[in-house]
């Protein structure tokens, strides 16, 4: 687990891609209809987008292998009422969760990973993904200027998510992260990816 380095980094202050809300694109998707449960927030943070599926009435988990965002999620949820559940988990090892999602969202978790830890993670995905269920990365991505750190080229999503590795990648498009310090969100990937 990388847990420590990553709880650390919610203790000082806000952290740069916690907005204080949901991820735009994510309201996006869930305005379309996009999310079915039961949903799995994949590096949840402190919560903002599990939350805002969750208020839709959705069944929704969120992990992350940092506590402080866990319990600052769980807070959110007791003062806006919303019943979302919050746990401890890697997502490299998300198989020990025992639980399969209809869908599966990864905000910002995956450029965070190198090219031999996403081959685990994608193997990690499927393995709670349910059979005909979809998978949304929102990522940072090369398409500059003013990128996010680590972004990830459309070659390199595509790859990860090759046919034949238990998913169809059905649309990779340019989207924004928000962040505290971009104006106007950096350059993104949003990707939907069904489970073969
Ligand atoms: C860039 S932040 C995005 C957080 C949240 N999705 C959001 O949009 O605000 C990445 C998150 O992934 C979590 N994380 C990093 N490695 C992880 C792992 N192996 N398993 C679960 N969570 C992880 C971090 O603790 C952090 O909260």
């Amino acid at each position: 687990m990388t847990g420590l380095p990553w709880d650390a980094s919610y203790h000082d202050g806000p952290v740069p891609w916690d907005i204080e809300g949901p991820q735009p694109a994510i309201v996006r998707l869930a305005a379309e209809a996009r999310f079915a449960g039961p949903v799995l927030d994949a590096g949840c943070g402190s919560g903002e987008n599990a939350l805002h599926v969750a208020s839709l009435g959705l069944p929704v988990l969120g992990v992350d292998v940092a506590e402080t965002a866990l319990a600052r999620a769980r807070a959110k949820a007791r003062d806006r009422g919303i019943e979302a559940e919050f746990a401890v988990a890697d997502a490299l090892n998300l198989e020990l969760l025992g639980r399969r999602f209809e869908t599966v969202l990864d905000c910002g978790l995956f450029h965070t990973f190198d090219g031999d830890e996403r081959l685990g993670y994608v193997t990690s995905l499927a393995s709670v993904t349910e059979h005909g269920g979809t998978l949304y990365v929102l990522c940072f991505s090369d398409g500059g200027p003013d990128t996010g750190p680590h972004p990830v080229s459309e070659e390199e999503l595509r790859g990860a998510f090759a046919a034949g590795g238990g998913w169809n990648l059905v649309s990779v498009e340019p989207d924004r992260v928000h962040t505290r310090y971009h104006d106007d969100g950096a350059p993104a990937w949003l990707a939907q990816i069904r489970r073969t």
